[in-house]
């Protein structure tokens, strides 16, 4: 599955089977988990066969069940944290992907004490990211127009097709307030609008432009 596949056919999942990930998958995802991790100044784990960290009121109010693997986003915290965490987390998400799993990020709804109780000392938990087999690949989600997410000139084609890949990708309650503009052969992204989990939408939207434009964006 190419890269551009895998974002046409991610969506959120939240149920998932009891399959477990087999050893040569997760070696690969840990593989890559460690590369994003030292590239990003992120501490990325993956926790395996683990359903504590879903097992809450709060994850079954959020309608998530049979989560038993999961991503977590953490590090030391600094002005681009929440940035990169979304940047990394959402290239691990479309390699996850590509290996034939689905994924949900969560911010909210997930066992937070649990989660905590892993970090190591001075780190700050970012969020996590749901991951296994789902019951099934979950459904697109309605969303914003390319002339809604842009400013400014129209640009060439391969900054069409970074903001067409953004827009295939996950926002928190899929508020999509980001904004793309083009000048003088620039692209440039800026938050629009207010909301939450606003950063880490960011670099999630920074990720599937940039992989699908071989172009940086340069976040203002
Ligand atoms: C930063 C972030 C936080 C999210 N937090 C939650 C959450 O707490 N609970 C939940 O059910 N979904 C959560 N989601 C999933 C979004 O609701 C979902 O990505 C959005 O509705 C778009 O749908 P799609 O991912 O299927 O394209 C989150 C997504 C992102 C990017």
């Amino acid at each position: 599955m190419t890269l551009e596949e895998a974002m046409r056919s991610r969506h959120s999942v939240r149920a998932y089977q009891a399959r477990g990930i087999p050893g040569e998958i997760r070696e690969r995802l840990d593989e890559m988990a460690e590369t994003c991790s030292r590239t990003g100044n992120v501490h990325i784990r993956i926790r395996y066969d683990d359903p504590d960290g879903f097992d809450s009121r709060l994850a079954r109010y959020g309608r998530f069940s049979g989560v038993r693997n999961y991503i977590v986003l953490a590090g030391r915290e600094d002005a681009d944290f929440s940035l990169r965490c979304g940047y990394y987390g959402e290239k691990l998400v479309l390699f996850a992907q590509q290996l034939g799993l689905n994924t949900c990020w969560v911010a909210l709804t997930f066992n937070r004490k649990k989660v905590k109780s892993i970090l190591e000392d001075g780190e700050r938990l970012c969020m996590v990211i749901a991951l296994g087999y789902g019951i099934n690949g979950g459904v697109p989600h309605k969303g914003k127009t390319f002339q809604d997410v842009t400013e400014g000139e129209d640009g060439p084609e391969w900054f069409r097709a970074g903001v067409e890949a953004a827009l295939l990708a996950p926002t928190a309650v899929n508020q999509q307030k980001f904004c793309f503009g083009y000048a003088q052969g620039e692209a440039t992204l800026r938050i629009r609008g207010l909301g939450s989990c606003l950063r880490t939408d960011l670099g999630i939207v920074k990720y599937h432009f940039e992989a699908a434009s071989g172009h940086p964006v340069r976040v203002v």
